[in-house]
């Protein structure tokens, strides 16, 4: 790929444009793309340009600048994440009509929790994650699972990383995370009680391929001090349903 005189390759570049949309910021200005993504303002506006000439960015009537269905359809075409949402759907329908709270399904993905999938229902409490969200590995049931169940090298960096408070319950020393990450592959789940926000809990369970390997957690999300075990027994269910349809042999 060409590079810019910044040394930066053309790639580099479309990725600092795509990469200034966010969960909470779909819609921009073409001129808070450049500023947001770092690049020359002219260099910036040449590449949003194209990529709407080419149907990856969508411009709307007020000239604002939003993600490109043809941008949804080929990355979702085909991607290992749509055969894990398929697989898991008819499971995590189940789970959320029974208890009724927020049901999810996350991957590891660069030392963060991508969540593919989120069902809730019109009673479900408070919940800070989204589809195409990311959340912390040490602060979520979900990525404390996809850490806990990680290879080694993922363990060590995050250990050795900064872990971010992000409410007084979350588990920000090394050494606790450790014992935690032990005490999730002993139970075969996580609970993580006001860790990410104070009002609520989440549970996960892992989800295994036909390999042994833990591919997603599945979760949900409670109010803070209601009980786990039933959540446990159906993310249990689900989670077994999941990897029959994956093709795990029972
Ligand atoms: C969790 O998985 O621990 C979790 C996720 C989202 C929330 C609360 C907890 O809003």
């Amino acid at each position: 790929m060409a590079n810019s005189p910044t040394g930066d390759s053309v790639t580099d570049r479309l990725v600092r444009v795509l990469e200034t949309f966010t969960p909470s910021r779909t819609v921009q200005t073409a001129a808070e793309i450049g500023r947001r993504s770092g690049l020359p303002r002219s260099s910036a506006h040449r590449i949003v340009g194209e990529l709407v000439d080419a149907g990856l960015l969508e411009r709307d009537d007020d000239r604002r600048i939003r993600i490109g269905m043809r941008l949804w359809e080929l990355a979702t075409r085909s991607s290992q994440a749509l055969r894990l949402r398929q697989a898991a759907m008819p499971a995590m329908e189940r789970v959320q009509a029974r208890i009724r709270e927020h049901t999810q399904l996350a991957v590891l993905e660069q030392d963060e929790a991508l969540f593919l999938e989120r069902l809730s229902g019109p009673t479900s409490g408070s919940n800070v994650t989204r589809i195409a969200g990311r959340l912390p590995l040490h602060a979520s049931s979900s990525g404390l699972v996809l850490l806990a169940y990680g290879t080694r090298d993922l363990q060590e960096r995050m250990l050795a990383g900064r872990l971010a408070r992000l409410t007084p319950e979350t588990i920000a020393d090394p050494a606790a995370l450790r014992r935690k990450l032990a005490e999730v592959r002993t139970l075969g789940h996580a609970v993580a009680r006001g860790s990410i926000e104070l009002v609520s809990t989440g549970v996960a369970v892992p989800v295994r391929d036909e390999t042994g390997t833990v591919v997603a957690a599945l979760s949900v999300v409670l109010p803070r001090d209601a009980p786990t075990s039933a959540a446990l027994d159906e993310l249990h269910r689900g989670r077994r349903e999941i990897e029959r349809a994956l093709g795990v042999r029972s």
